[in-house]
């Protein structure tokens, strides 16, 4: 089995959907040769079990990210291009993000552009500065078509971000995390239409609702089964699901 990409770059992998990524990526049968495992304080108690995997695995890279933080971005452009050694970045993975649950009654400005200043300004950033490694892999591959194993930017969006399913808003308002994903979702589709002529494919991926800091022991899902939905998902990529809104089992959503 060939591996999903030669090269892989995930944001926020020092916990939660992120890190069972970058485990899934390095422990599976066909690893990527680089796996840049970023978060916003890889030294910090929060990167400790990441630190771990990358002890175990050499192919994975812990490098410092904070996508709203713009030195951070370029900085971390510097190692990766200078580790891939002339060769381009195959996949890059925007997971990183956070929730907000403020409901109209506690909405402030503040909260919304904090929210849309991580979720959606910061993967477009990260999107921007990563480009030139991106189309370097796109035009390596020297093959027809669009795939992750070729260039891709993979977007984690939400089920919240969808406009047309919008209407249980009132279980659970979110106004800032809502909006900031529908947003991404258009970011994600205005990069697709963009980008495909470069032989880049993007596509907002919803991993479900997973138990994770963000999804709380609520949710139904476990993160081992999210991540291996989409990894599954992400392999089956190509020219027509390029722009699209999918979820972890592939299946369409409606924006
Ligand atoms: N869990 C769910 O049910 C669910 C459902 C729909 C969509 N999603 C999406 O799936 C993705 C992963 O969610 P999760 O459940 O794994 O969330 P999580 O457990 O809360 O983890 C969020 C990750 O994002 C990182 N992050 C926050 N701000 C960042 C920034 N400025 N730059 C880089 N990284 C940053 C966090 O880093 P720190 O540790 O430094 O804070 C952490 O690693 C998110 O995009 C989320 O919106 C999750």
């Amino acid at each position: 089995m060939a591996p999903l990409a030669q090269s892989v770059l995930v944001t926020g992998s020092n916990r939660g959907i992120g890190l069972e990524l970058v485990r899934q990526l390095a422990e599976g049968p066909d690893p990527p040769q680089y796996i840049f495992a970023t978060c916003r304080d890889p030294e910090g108690p929060g990167g400790k079990t990441l630190r771990d995997l990358a002890a175990k695995y050499p192919n994975v890279r812990l490098i410092q990210l904070d996508a709203v933080n713009l030195a951070t971005i370029k900085a971390a452009v510097q190692v990766v291009e200078s580790q891939l050694n002339g060769r381009g970045l195959n996949l890059l993975i925007n997971n990183g993000a956070i929730n907000s649950h403020d409901s109209l009654q506690s909405v402030a400005p503040q909260q919304m552009l904090s929210v849309f200043s991580t979720n959606v300004a910061g993967p477009l950033q990260v999107a921007k500065e990563f480009l030139p490694l991106l189309k370097e892999a796109a035009k390596e591959a020297n093959m027809e078509g669009l795939s992750c194993s070729k260039a891709a930017i993979i977007n984690m969006s939400s089920l919240g971000g969808s406009i047309e399913l919008g209407f249980g808003i009132l279980q659970a308002p979110m106004y800032p995390y809502r909006a900031s994903k529908a947003a991404l979702n258009m970011v994600t589709r205005c990069l697709a239409v963009e980008l495909q002529e470069v032989g880049i494919l993007c596509t907002a991926i919803h991993p479900g609702w997973v138990k994770t800091d963000m999804g709380t022991e609520k949710a139904p899902l476990t993160v081992e089964c999210s991540v291996q939905g989409i990894l599954k998902v992400l392999s089956s990529l190509s020219q027509a699901t390029t722009g699209a809104f999918l979820d972890w089992e592939g299946k369409t959503l409606p924006w």
